[in-house]
């Protein structure tokens, strides 16, 4: 049973997200050849599952993400949310399902308040304590942001939580997050694990993480290393994580970012 394999982990669970066969190519800037930037992966995601995502930069881990929220569209293969094929499916519709999304860089919106975003997420209206909720969770002095415009003023670590807050208000069955520890820099990271809890067992979801921070892989159900734009290796987290930190994996090269990560850690506390 090959797709059984596919579970890594044998966590049991039920599937909620499957990449098929799924490749994804773009036109090579000559406009000739294409480039094949997604090879062929075939991947689950369990109901209630907490993956964590790592590997090379360059390996395809952006890529895949935006495929599964449907920014990009597949070249071939389809992919399954609960059962039904949202190849197809617009962002909206998506969203409408249950997924969520945090991008490596957070979008900005002129015009749009905090807490219009927040709302937005949600799917209703807000009121200002509700909104306020949000932001305490992810760490910022809610009242000094509610009202502020989603504009160039924010910083990267501020629109970065404040995209997390969003998140957490839209409540999704399925989250994936894009390399978070982009810019968090004060914050403690310690926070950032807490919201992934939440999302993971509180809500009851499933959350996949793309990340170089040892603290997330850790935390992980299972983790599943993409390079070269294909499923290197996966396996549950107490399994795969010390060969990873021991480098036995020879294409794994992110030591360096690892102990960045710590630094941030230490210094967030
Ligand atoms: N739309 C695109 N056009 C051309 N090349 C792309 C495009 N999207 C991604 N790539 C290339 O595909 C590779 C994988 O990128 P990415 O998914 O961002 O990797 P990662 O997130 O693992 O660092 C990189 O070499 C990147 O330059
Ligand atoms: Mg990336």
């Amino acid at each position: 049973m090959r797709r059984r394999d596919c579970r890594g982990a044998d966590t049991g669970k039920d599937i909620m997200l499957e990449l098929r066969n799924v490749s994804f190519s773009v036109l090579e800037e000559n406009g000739e050849q294409t480039k094949e930037i997604i090879k062929n992966v075939s991947l689950t995601i369990g109901d209630n599952e907490f993956v964590a995502i790592t590997g090379p930069n360059g390996g395809g881990k952006s890529t895949m993400a935006r495929l599964i929220m449907g920014i990009e569209k597949p070249t071939s293969g389809r992919i399954f949310y609960n059962g039904e094929d949202i190849t197809d499916l617009s962002i909206t519709e998506r969203a409408k399902l249950g997924l969520g999304f945090a991008f490596q860089m957070p979008v900005r919106f002129k015009g749009i308040t905090v807490k219009d975003l927040l709302a937005l997420a949600y799917g209703g209206k807000l009121s200002t304590s509700e909104a306020c909720q949000y932001l305490s969770e992810v760490g910022l002095c809610a009242r000094d942001y509610v009202n502020r415009e989603v504009n160039a003023s924010l910083s990267g670590g501020e629109l970065k939580r404040i995209e997390i807050a969003t998140i957490l208000a839209r409540k999704p069955q399925f989250s994936v997050f894009d390399e978070p520890e982009a810019g968090i820099d004060l914050w403690s990271f310690q926070n950032l694990i807490r919201i992934f809890d939440r999302l993971h067992k509180e809500m009851n979801g499933s959350v996949v993480v793309i990340s170089h921070q040892e603290r997330i892989l850790n935390i992980a159900d299972r983790i599943v290393v993409i390079a070269g734009g294909e499923v290197l290796e996966q396996a549950a987290s107490e399994e795969l994580l010390p060969k990873i930190l021991s480098d036995s994996l020879a294409c794994l090269t992110h030591h360096e970012t690892m102990d960045a990560g710590k630094s941030i850690e230490e210094g967030g506390k």
